[in-house]
Order: structure tokens, then C-alpha cells, then sequence
């Protein structure tokens, strides 16, 4: 049996055609980065998302870095990030010279625990970054409430979330802004890196343009007024999603429909196994993470068993080594540290057959049966 985690080969093959096709038009028209495609690719994300304005980029981290610094980020500047996420998020605070400031995570859900955001504030404190994983989105309400009443601006990290939504409003529309990745993996996964960020306001929209192109304003050219990136966009990829976008509600269907298999084999099966829950009512599933009380036996078994798991994320990023000037230490983070200790993710992408659900499913329910023999 093989069962891999991803398959790259089945989400892009039935788009040969169309990606020639894109590589010669863009070779051949002198349409490289930045023109039309990329032009219409950011109305047709204002318009699935209600955004008012979007912003492509190079790629998810890069737009962090514009929407940062817009934002004011910088040196003396403390930006409230989740313990437990990707790397790119508290990278990029750091990476700016301002200071991340680590909330842990609800123990239920893995995501940012709003009663230790509010522990966490400090004076200096000016951003708040929520961030939604997996298939699980942060409760925007009540971290929304925490920034009103301590003034702070929301960066949703909605990169993996594109899709979901939260009380009828979609990830990335909670905040001030928010962002959503292209990288080949994700929901919407193009041929490359890639990134849109959304906002309705005007000014954080005009910084980001300015910033993703060595901060020209986009009609005198080599006119700097501030000095940004190179963050930008090419058509090719741009071509490639606006075609996507238009399929995205049937990928986002097959995932729910498998994600809804594996959940009625395992909820309530065994107290061992977790699902990882949510309330809200329109889950995207960008991978199915399961919480294990023996994650990595069961890790070994299922690989053994020939089927391909991740551990999204092996540690609470207060512990990664490129943050430990921070101080932080074992069980600073309880909420992150547990579920970095427990999760594992399952295979689950619109192409992957039934068959290999079934399959994943038979080696977690024997794995259970198991156990006892192996304490
Ligand atoms: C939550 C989160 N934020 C940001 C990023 C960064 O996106 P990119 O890979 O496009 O830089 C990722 C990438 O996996 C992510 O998972």
C-alpha cells in the first residue's frame, strides 16, 4: 500500500494544456509580472472574498512583511503571534526588528487562545496576528473584542484558510487585512509561490502595492518613495489561479466530503485519538489533523502500514531554536507545547482516491486495537 500525504503529480497533470499554454502566452507577449492576469486575479479575489481592495505578492511570508510593515512593525513595537504555527508568522515580526510577544494556544483547538491574549498585551503592544491552521480557524470574535478594547490592529493569517468562514464572514475578513498563500499545497495551490493579500482600507493597500515593488507608487517609475521588496507576482502563476478560482467550491466540496469520512470513522472512537474540533460552520480542510495521546507510535505504524503522515508543527515556536535569546522554557506554553506533542496530520487533497481514505482509516482503527499490547 502507498498512501503519500500529498499528490502533485494528480492536482496539476489534468492542467497540462493550460499551463503550456500560459508559459508560451507570457513568454511571448512580453507579459511577465505584474500586467493583466496578476490586475485580474486580485478583483476576482476581491470579489470571492468581499474585499475591498487585494494586493498580490511573491508569497505568503513576503506579504506578512508588506502588511507588517504598513502596519508599523518595527523596532520598540510588540506583535502579539500565536505559540503554536508556522514559522512565518513571528519570523517575519522578527525579521522587522519588532519584538513577538508568544499567546498561547487553546488546548482544544490549537489555535490562539484569547483569554492569554489578553494576559499578554503589553503597552507596547500594536498588532495582533491570529492565525487559522489545518482546518480550524482562530475565534475572531472574542480576539476581535481583546484588540478593540487594547487598540490594536488584526493581521489574520488566513494563508491556509482560503475558503472558510466564521459567523458568514470569510477568513481573511475579520481584521484589518488578511492573506491568503498559493504555495502548490495549499487550497487554492498555483504552480509556485504566490499570495494575495485583502483589506478595505485604502491606505494599508496603497503601503503594501508601494512596498512589493521597491516602494514606487506605480506611476513614476524609479521613484522610491519608501524602500521596499521585491515581492511581486508573476502572470503565469496569475493565469494559472484565476483559472482555479473558478473551481474552487468543488475543491473545497471534495475536501469536506473526505475530511467528513475520516471524521465519522474517528470522533468518539477512542478517548486516545482526538479530532481536532471547531464551531464554526464552514470548515476548509487543508489537511486533517488528529490529536494522539501516541503520535509518533502511531506515526511509525501508519508509515510502516505505507501511509505518508506530517506533524504540523514538531514544536511551540517559542522552543525552535532561532528563538531561544527569547528565554522562553519548557512549559511557558502548555496549550501549544501539548498539542505540538500530540498532532498529527493525515492525508487529504481533492484528488486523493477513496480508496486510500479507507486505507488510513483501517491503520488508525488497528493502531487502536493495538495499543494495549504495546504499554
Ligand atoms: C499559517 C501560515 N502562514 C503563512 C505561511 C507562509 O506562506 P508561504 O509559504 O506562501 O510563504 C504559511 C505557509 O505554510 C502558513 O502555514
Amino acid at each position: 500500500m502507498n498512501v503519500p500525504f500529498f499528490n502533485y503529480s494528480a492536482r496539476f497533470a489534468p492542467d497540462k494544456d493550460l499551463i503550456k499554454e500560459l508559459v508560451y502566452r507570457s513568454g511571448t507577449t512580453d507579459q511577465f509580472i505584474l500586467k493583466e492576469d496578476v490586475r485580474r486575479l486580485e478583483e476576482a479575489i476581491c470579489a470571492y472574498t468581499g474585499a475591498a481592495h487585494a494586493v498580490a505578492a511573491a508569497n505568503g511570508t513576503s506579504a506578512l512583511v508588506l502588511l507588517l510593515r504598513t502596519m508599523g512593525a518595527g523596532p520598540g513595537v510588540d506583535v502579539l503571534t500565536p505559540a503554536f504555527s508556522f514559522i512565518s508568522t513571528a519570523s517575519a515580526i522578527r525579521l522587522l526588528g519588532a519584538n513577538p510577544v508568544f499567546v498561547d494556544a487553546d488546548p482544544r483547538t490549537g489555535m490562539m487562545d484569547p483569554a492569554d491574549l489578553e494576559r499578554r498585551v503589553t503597552p507596547q503592544s500594536r498588532i495582533v496576528i491570529p492565525t487559522h491552521l489545518f482546518s480550524v480557524m482562530a475565534d475572531m470574535e472574542a480576539i476581535r473584542a481583546v484588540a478593540r478594547e487594547r487598540g490594536l490592529l488584526v493581521l489574520e493569517d488566513s494563508a491556509v484558510a482560503l475558503g472558510a468562514s466564521q459567523r458568514g464572514i470569510p477568513a481573511g475578513r475579520h481584521g484589518d487585512a488578511g492573506l491568503y498563500s498559493f504555495f502548490p499545497a495549499k487550497p487554492l495551490g498555483g504552480i509556485g509561490d504566490g499570495a494575495v493579500i485583502v483589506t478595505d482600507d485604502e491606505e494599508l493597500a496603497r503601503g503594501c502595492r508601494m512596498l512589493r515593488n521597491h516602494g514606487q507608487d506605480g506611476v513614476t517609475r524609479f521613484l522610491h518613495h519608501r524602500l521596499g521588496y521585491n515581492s511581486r507576482m508573476d502572470e503565469v502563476l496569475a493565469g494559472y489561479l484565476l483559472h482555479k478560482l473558478g473551481r474552487i467550491g468543488q475543491l473545497l466540496e471534495r475536501r469536506r466530503e473526505l475530511a467528513a469520512r475520516y471524521h465519522e470513522a474517528f470522533a468518539g472512537l477512542d478517548p486516545r485519538l482526538l479530532v481536532t474540533v471547531d464551531d464554526h460552520e464552514s470548515r476548509m480542510y487543508y489537511t486533517y489533523v488528529v490529536q494522539a495521546e501516541r503520535r509518533d507510535e502511531l506515526r511509525a505504524e501508519l508509515e510502516q502500514a505505507g501511509v505518508e503522515t506530517q506533524v504540523y508543527y514538531p514544536a511551540a515556536l517559542p522552543l525552535q531554536p532561532a528563538f531561544a535569546d527569547l528565554g522562553a522554557r519548557p512549559g511557558d506554553y502548555p496549550g501549544a507545547e501539548r498539542f505540538a506533542s500530540r498532532s498529527l496530520a493525515l492525508p487529504l487533497y481533492p484528488e486523493m482516491p477513496d480508496g486510500d481514505v479507507d486505507a488510513v482509516i483501517r491503520s488508525v482503527v488497528s493502531f487502536l486495537a493495538q495499543e494495549p499490547q504495546h504499554a
